[in-house]
């Protein structure tokens, strides 16, 4: 029992894991690998959702920096239109008279905040121009938007690009103002100049007519978006309401004129506008190049923004520049990290009320468990009546109801075997008692029997044959015979003779034995085939004795096979060479269940009234038992039965007191 338990709880230096450490940690396996998952799928789809949402509001501020933008060159446009129609211009066309007109437009031109307002008449020769008085008389048909006015004699606005000479004519100060140094700028696409001195303005003009409707010329005006910060202030303003994040304005807006910053309100690192640094080249190359507009993130002077840009396009439809808006992105990352920090925080949290609630079921679980092996302990140390209260309600109960099953059979099966012991001593204790009796009796009566035996013989041979009572002294003489051999039989079973041992051979003790028997009537149709090891070693035996269980080895299997069939005899040595073995294997009809266990016993035999005492085997045992052997039997019914004696080799003289002769008995 306690080896059962010993392999039931090995106590070896490998290292064990408890059952409690296995459940905590599968707990925490599954919920450390669920919990990652759920952060990284959560915060992936969280800062995608920011970043489509950052770009949402990037493409809406476009969209009002648009309006922004449009609505200005509408403005101007109105001015234009408006003061195309008046009177005063017309009249001055008309009259040569251009003071008045002069005066009206200047005030127009400084009232509404534009940069030029000038009249052409309409060959598209300037004739008033309020920016740079006295400097007229050059022809502005080429310039697309007078050309456009006059071709179509509507009004018509635009931005358009304008080349520093022609600035220099609109005002020399308007040719500064335009001209912008480049300024390094990483990521932008390579450019040879070094400098911008064209100019990008907003500009309408309107044609006037005279009272036949007949075109008697242009009024133009605009304003120059270089350093101009009017609109991408107002953006700034309107739609980011100048909201700063650490530090810095959060939303910005540009309007590139190519891809140099004109009118800017990204700041450079000194906080001064960042005008004449330059886009980036990929943006560059899908606003500019193939006319797209970008919504992503762009890296703006010099910080990450996410950004929207597109195309500004002169009156023509090609693409002269670039409106932008975008936001910082160091905000969107804040946000998007301190959600990661908060998703790991609530993970970690997770972990550890797992950690906890796993600790606590796992010891739920245990105790039940714990039950079992305590009780397992007491029934191993021979406390047959722990017994295990669970009701979990589970299979741990259902063991336990077993394991009380299985103590309660163990105390019954010890109970009967206590009380079977107890009879079997006391049957033995009267089989010794009886035993004594008998020996004493067989010695009393061996002398006289022996003198009946004598006697009578004597009597028989002295009688007649043809006398009457010599047929019933016969019997005498034979049942006489009989007794006297049972007698002897008893006497040798009980007078337990310590065996006079000598060196011998037991080849040639076998031999010896079958020289007696083999030409009896008995062993003459049967075929014995000898397999003896030559090289046996010599035992120490008591020959004679030893010779008495060969040849009831030899005759029982003789008679079971009445006198027919095989016997083989085997003598060998073991592979220690401690032990010798005698083989006595025949093909008689085997032995059954009930009486394999029984052919050891005084007495017991099948044989018919006269034939058998049933003293061999028993005798044998004796004998084997005091040279310290052991005699087996393997037997199988229809088949035969195979007697094996075991002799120590080295003998000693001492024999156990428990010692057991007979093994393996097997069926
Ligand atoms: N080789 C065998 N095959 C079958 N049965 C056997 C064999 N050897 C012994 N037995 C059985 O065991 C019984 C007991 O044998 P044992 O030698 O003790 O007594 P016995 O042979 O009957 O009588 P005895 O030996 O005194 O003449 C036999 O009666 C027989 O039933
Ligand atoms: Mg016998």
């Amino acid at each position: 029992m306690r080896a059962a338990l010993k392999t039931l709880m090995p106590r070896t230096k490998e290292i064990r894991v408890p059952i409690a450490t296995k459940l905590v940690l599968s707990f925490l396996i599954i919920v450390v690998f669920i919990s990652t998952i759920y952060m990284i799928v959560g915060v992936q789809l969280i800062s995608n959702r920011i970043v489509s949402e950052a770009q949402d509001k990037v493409r809406h501020d476009l969209n009002a920096a648009r309006e922004l933008y449009l609505s200005n060159l509408e403005q101007i446009n109105s001015v234009v239109r408006i003061n195309a129609n008046r009177f005063f211009l017309r009249d001055a066309l008309l009259t040569g008279n251009f003071s008045e007109a002069y005066h009206e437009l200047q005030q127009v031109r400084q009232g509404e905040g534009l940069d030029v307002l000038t009249l052409t008449d309409e060959t598209g020769e300037v004739i008033l121009r309020t920016s740079f008085f006295d400097h007229t008389g050059d022809n502005q048909a080429d310039n697309e938007l007078v050309k456009a006015v006059l071709e179509y004699n509507v009004p018509i606005s635009s931005t358009l690009l304008v080349s520093g000479e022609e600035l220099n004519q609109e005002s020399p100060l308007l040719a500064n103002q335009a001209h912008i140094s480049f300024i390094d700028t990483p990521l932008a696409r390579e450019r040879e100049e070094t400098e911008e001195t064209a100019g990008m303005m907003l500009i309408a003009g309107a044609p006037v007519f005279d009272d036949q409707n007949d075109l008697i010329g242009v009024l133009y005006g605009g304003t120059l978006l270089n350093r101009n910060f009017g609109i991408v202030d107002k953006v700034k303003e309107t739609v980011y309401e100048e909201v700063q994040y650490k530090g810095k304005d959060i939303g910005t807006a540009t309007i590139f004129q190519d891809d140099v910053r004109i009118s800017t309100n990204v700041e450079n690192e000194d906080g001064t506008r960042a005008l004449g640094t330059r886009v980036t080249e990929e943006v560059y190359n899908q606003v500019v190049g193939h006319g797209q507009p970008w919504i992503g993130r762009a890296y703006v002077v010099n910080d990450w923004y996410i950004t929207a840009y597109e195309p500004i396009r002169d009156i023509a439809g090609k693409i002269i520049g670039i409106l932008y808006v975008g936001v910082l992105e160091e905000k969107y990352n804040d946000i998007r990290q301190s959600m990661i920090l908060t998703f790991g925080a609530i993970t970690i949290a997770g972990v550890l009320v797992a950690l906890i609630v796993s600790y606590f079921i796992a010891r739920w679980i245990l105790i039940p468990i714990f039950k079992l092996i305590n009780a397992s302990k007491a029934v191993a140390s021979g406390d047959l009546n722990a017994k295990v209260e669970i009701s979990t309600r589970d299979e741990l109960e259902y063991l336990a109801d077993s394991f009380n099953a299985m103590a309660l059979a163990l105390r019954k099966r010890d109970e009967q075997l206590k009380e079977f012991a107890t009879q079997k001593i006391m049957a033995s204790e009267r089989l010794a008692l009886i035993g004594q009796l008998s020996a004493n009796v067989a010695h009393e009566l061996n002398n006289p029997l022996t003198g009946i035996v004598t006697y009578s013989h004597l009597i028989l041979e002295d009688t007649d044959p043809d006398d009457p009572k010599k047929k019933s002294l016969e019997k005498i003489v034979g049942q006489a015979i009989r007794c006297r051999d049972i007698i002897r039989g008893l006497l040798d079973f009980s007078r337990q003779r310590k065996p006079d041992k000598t060196l011998s051979n037991i080849n040639t003790v076998m031999e010896q034995c079958l020289s007696f028997v083999e030409n009896q009537a008995l062993f003459l149709n049967i075929e014995i085939t000898k397999n003896f090891q030559e090289d046996l070693p010599m035992l120490v035996l008591d020959a004679s004795q030893i010779e008495r269980v060969i040849m009831n080895m030899i005759i029982n299997a003789a008679e079971a096979m009445d006198g027919d069939g095989e016997l083989i005899l085997t003598t060998r040595s073991t592979l220690e060479k401690d032990t010798v073995e005698l083989e006595f294997r025949d093909t008689g009809p085997g032995i059954s269940k009930e009486n394999i266990e029984k052919i050891f016993d005084p007495f017991f035999t099948t044989k018919d009234v006269g034939h058998g005492t049933g003293l061999g085997l028993a005798i044998s045992y004796g004998v084997v038992k005091a040279h310290n052997g052991i005699i087996s039997v393997d037997s199988e019914l229809g088949k035969g039965t195979t007697f094996t004696v075991r002799l120590p080799v080295k003998v000693t003289e001492e024999v156990p007191d428990n010692g057991n002769p007979i093994q393996n008995i097997s069926h």
